[in-house]
């Protein structure tokens, strides 16, 4: 799987991460425990852990496998979150987060469409797929307006350390070709 470096939507400018992002990133969500809330990481203690998971994030588009996209508002320009793919065979799954101040807009519902419709226009992709703590309620809204099915609860499926330290429960939805 080949994804662009670079995707626009009417709002939103999806791209590869570079280093100089992390402050914007760590100013505008990484340290928010709200965003955090049910998330598989802490929220950011300083700017030097964001600096670390940006390299990772670049670091990945090497690896062939997970394809995290830095979310920019066209308008302005300014980092709001990140969106990502994990690929697996025919398979991708996908991840994002957006800033608190920026939620509510449709945002990343835009975003995930676009990712969507890339992904399942891929010849050898069949299926997308994303998993959401069950009281994720605006995630779960989030993947239903962008065209995905909830399939099930995938019980104990994935810990959110902000919410408890034991495994929680999450729906898993889809969209398939
Ligand atoms: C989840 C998240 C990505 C949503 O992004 P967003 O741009 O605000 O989403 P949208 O505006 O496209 O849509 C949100 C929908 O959820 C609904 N919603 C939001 N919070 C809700 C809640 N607590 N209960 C019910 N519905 C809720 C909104 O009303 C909206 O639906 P509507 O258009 O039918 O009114 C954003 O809140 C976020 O980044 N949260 C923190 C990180 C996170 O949880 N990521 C997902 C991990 S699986």
């Amino acid at each position: 799987m080949k994804p662009p470096l670079r995707i626009e939507t009417a709002r939103l400018v999806l791209r590869k991460p570079v280093a100089e992002d992390a402050t914007a990133i760590f100013e505008a969500y990484a340290q928010d425990e709200l965003v955090a809330r049910y998330l598989t990481w802490p929220p950011h203690e300083n700017v030097e852990v964001t600096e670390r998971v940006v390299a990772g994030c670049i670091a990945a588009w090497e690896g062939g496998a997970r394809f995290p996209y830095v979310i920019e508002l066209r308008e302005t320009g300014a980092v709001v979150g990140m969106i990502e793919m994990r690929h697996d065979e025919f398979r991708v799954d996908v991840g994002y987060v957006l800033a608190r101040e920026h939620w509510g807009r449709g945002l990343m519902t835009e975003a995930l469409r676009e990712i969507v419709a890339w992904a399942l226009s891929q010849e050898k992709i069949y299926r997308v797929s994303a998993t959401c703590d069950t009281e994720n309620a605006g995630s779960a809204r989030v993947l239903e307006k962008a065209g995905m099915q909830r399939e099930g609860i995938l019980r104990r499926r994935a810990v959110h350390p902000n919410m408890s330290p034991e495994p929680r429960d999450c729906y898993c939805y889809s969209a398939v070709k």
